[in-house]
């Protein structure tokens, strides 16, 4: 209904160096869109250091935190912005586990991945993660408000 649109719940969505590389662009827009997902942003973009460093400001100090910046920045990130009812945890269900290996086959990270440092695909974790990393990579007028609405037929 028009109010479930209004508040129509985003998130934020990357697919990285490894997964752009690999050519996984179109088959995961796929899997996203054939889900029901509405696409309201994107971009190629090799981010730098800083927005990588504040992107992953929670893993700072961890083991992999190092190595996790200087994969991210090591190539062009195919970022995006989705929307949906409750997109957040619907995209993270897509993509699966962090860790490739444990991840069910049918997943983006399941069926593509192996590594879990090259897991091909970010998604955000929570609501608020979402609203943080969606103001990190896009401006507001970098994301549409589209008119064609087919939710009806969704949900
Ligand atoms: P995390 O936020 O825990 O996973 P997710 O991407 O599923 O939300 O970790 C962020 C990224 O850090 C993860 O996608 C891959 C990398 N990473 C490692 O390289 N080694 C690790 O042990 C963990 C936990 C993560
Ligand atoms: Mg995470």
């Amino acid at each position: 209904c028009e109010k479930d649109l209004e508040s129509a719940e985003r998130t934020f969505i990357a697919i990285k160096p490894d997964g752009v590389q690999r050519k996984l662009i179109g088959e995961i827009v796929a899997r996203f869109e054939k889900k029901g997902l509405k696409l309201v942003g994107c971009k190629l973009i090799q981010p730098s250091r800083k927005l990588a460093e504040k992107h992953y400001a929670e893993h700072k100090g961890k083991p992999f935190y190092e190595g996790l910046l200087d994969f991210i920045t090591s190539g062009p990130v195919f970022a995006m912005v989705w929307e949906g009812k409750e997109v957040v945890s619907t995209a993270r269900s897509l993509i699966g586990l962090t860790d490739p290996k444990k991840s069910p086959m049918n997943t983006i990270r399941g069926d593509f991945g192996i590594d879990v440092g090259r897991n091909i695909i970010h998604g955000s974790d929570s609501v608020e993660s979402a609203q943080r990393e969606i103001g990190l990579w896009f401006s507001k007028n970098e994301l549409t408000r589209s008119s064609v609405t087919i939710e009806k037929w969704i949900y």
